[in-house]
């Protein structure tokens, strides 16, 4: 795989845009309130910008249900403002990348409702329909399929009701999907985050599932249309028609269930891969696992790095929880934010911050399951609000719902987080006096300042090469509190070690230089609780 050279040295930053600035006062981001922050980010030091969908979309599934996939919703702007974007990070030398989102449509979408309209329809095609349904799961909360009265049939939709899988294996929906990709390269974009791209292939026999029934009657079975072997020769195809002819940069997002054969398979056709392994690594009183999270990201890292290949790191994404809430500790905010700052910002890959992690925002504190807005979360609620108390659905939603990722960004301590000076469309969190930008930007100890140091230390010292394309090894492997790894090359061994707990531990200390750490003082052969440091050896 032959990559782009910038992207060694890049650090992605994910922006939600209905979340992150509302330029406009009417409670909703938009893109002018990014092209309002680029400065922003320009000085937090990112150089690789991912932009999530802005597309015309009734919003079921936050954007990623479209209707017009080469348009802007009124709502976020227009495409002149786009156009804008893409300019004003090129002029800061900063890569812009966009959501691609290939597997399915909304149902509002022109295609599926010309395909809905009969069975003889001429795009009835585009779409995967059956006269009945199977026994296949979808990703939000019971069946795959939905019921469509019209044409009296039902399609397949792994994700919302509302979002009806487009049928890849016709080439006609291929054809289309590759002009779409060609029209946002040519409009200056530097690339895509490729979404749900492991679905593309679907089992066409519509077979049902053998797998054990949950208690609706679905089966949970993801292999269905996970990873399946058609989908890698659509990828050749987007690679060899369009791909090819871009320095661009191209990224799947290939969920839960991929291993490293999978990657492999991907990175012959598309740059990297988002797995989604790092994610969930707690143990059973919901602390952090850090055996696992190791064992997990060591899997990744080598066998990817072994092959020359690259790899997204993250700690979180629009899909997700705040970090701060699962792996650092919302007492102790600082401290374990520059912890988990150290430990993604020095592996081997590309590391991507989410929009907020730089100033430690954390889950919404709601106290009523009606605050929750997202799709999985209203399905979690309907599908459970009959064998649960209240109370467990809310415990459930405040630790697992895809709504924290989606809070306002907390710019200021004004009403509103100063996202917006009217009511937002997602109520923010009540932590924003005491956590954002404004207060940190002025604190030179602040996290964000720890974030812009960690960047430039990663892509702008004399470390750099080391960082980018240094050897990674795991040390203190058996620890159950700290993640410490190696990053080394011919001039130096840099030693990155966290404690990723909130008591004091010890190890074997070798005397080297410390270049980074998150406390003012350091005491040899001691790790304080989320004490992190970076050490150097030069050779
Ligand atoms: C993955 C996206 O990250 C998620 O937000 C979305 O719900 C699904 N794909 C469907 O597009």
């Amino acid at each position: 795989m032959s990559y782009p050279n910038w992207l060694y040295t890049s650090v992605g930053y994910e922006i939600y845009p209905r979340s992150f600035y509302d330029s406009n006062q009417d409670g909703v981001g938009d893109i002018r309130g990014i092209i309002e922050k680029i400065d922003y980010l320009k000085h937090l030091g990112i150089n690789l910008l991912w932009v999530g969908p802005f597309y015309p979309s009734p919003l079921d599934d936050n954007g990623y249900d479209v209707i017009d996939h080469r348009d802007v919703d009124d709502r976020l702007g227009t495409l002149d403002d786009i156009k804008e974007l893409i300019d004003e990070c090129h002029k800061r030398d900063i890569k812009i990348i966009f959501d691609y989102i290939m597997n399915q449509t909304s149902d509002e979408h022109p295609w599926f409702i010309e395909s809905r309209q009969s069975v003889t329809s001429k795009k009835r095609d585009y779409y995967i329909w059956s006269k009945e349904p199977n026994n296949w799961g979808s990703f939000f909360g019971g069946s795959a399929w939905n019921y469509d009265e019209t044409s009296n049939e039902y399609y397949l939709k792994i994700f919302s009701d509302k979002m009806p899988d487009l049928n890849w294996s016709n080439p006609k929906v291929r054809s289309e999907m590759f002009d779409l990709a060609k029209y946002w390269l040519d409009l200056g974009a530097d690339g895509f985050r490729m979404d749900a791209i492991a679905h593309l292939g679907k089992d066409m026999t519509l077979t049902h599932s053998r797998k054990k029934l949950d208690e609706d009657g679905i089966a949970p079975d993801w292999s269905k249309f996970s990873n399946r072997d058609a989908l890698y020769d659509y990828l050749e195809e987007l690679k060899t028609k369009v791909f090819d002819r871009y320095d661009m940069v191209s990224i799947g997002e290939v969920g839960g269930g991929a291993k490293l054969r999978d990657a492999y398979k991907y990175t012959k056709t598309i740059d990297m891969v988002f797995n989604f392994d790092a994610c969930w690594c707690l143990d059973e009183n919901k602390q952090t696992d850090v055996l696992e999270l190791k064992q997990v990201i060591n899997y990744w890292i080598t066998g990817m790095k072994n092959k020359g290949y690259l790899l997204p790191q993250y700690w979180l994404n629009h899909d997700h929880p705040r970090v701060m809430s699962q792996y650092g500790d919302e007492n102790n905010p600082k401290v374990s934010g520059k912890m988990l700052a150290t430990i993604l910002l020095f592996l081997y890959g590309v590391p991507f911050i989410y929009n907020g992690e730089e100033i430690g925002m954390t889950n919404a504190k709601y106290t009523k399951i009606e605050d929750f807005k997202d799709v999985s979360s209203q399905n979690y609620i309907r599908l459970n609000k009959h064998r649960k108390t209240e109370k467990e659905i809310l415990n459930h939603l405040l630790f697992n719902s895809r709504d924290h990722g989606h809070l306002p960004m907390q710019w200021s301590a004004t009403k509103y987080a100063g996202f917006s000076t009217t009511t937002p469309y997602l109520k923010v969190n009540s932590d924003y006096k005491t956590v954002n930008v404004e207060d940190q930007l002025k604190d030179e100890d602040s996290l964000l300042n720890f974030y812009r140091q960690a960047i430039n230390l990663r892509i702008n010292s004399e470390y750099t090469n080391t960082f980018i394309h240094g050897d990674f090894k795991l040390i203190e492997e058996k620890s159950k509190s700290i993640f410490g790894y190696i990053r080394e090359d011919d001039n130096y061994t840099i030693t990155i070690l966290a404690n990723m707990k909130n008591k004091k531990v010890t190890y074997k200390e070798q005397d080297s230089e410390i270049i980074l750490s998150n406390l003012k003082t350091h005491t040899a052969n001691e790790l304080q609780p989320y004490e992190s440091i970076v050490m150097v050896n030069k050779k």
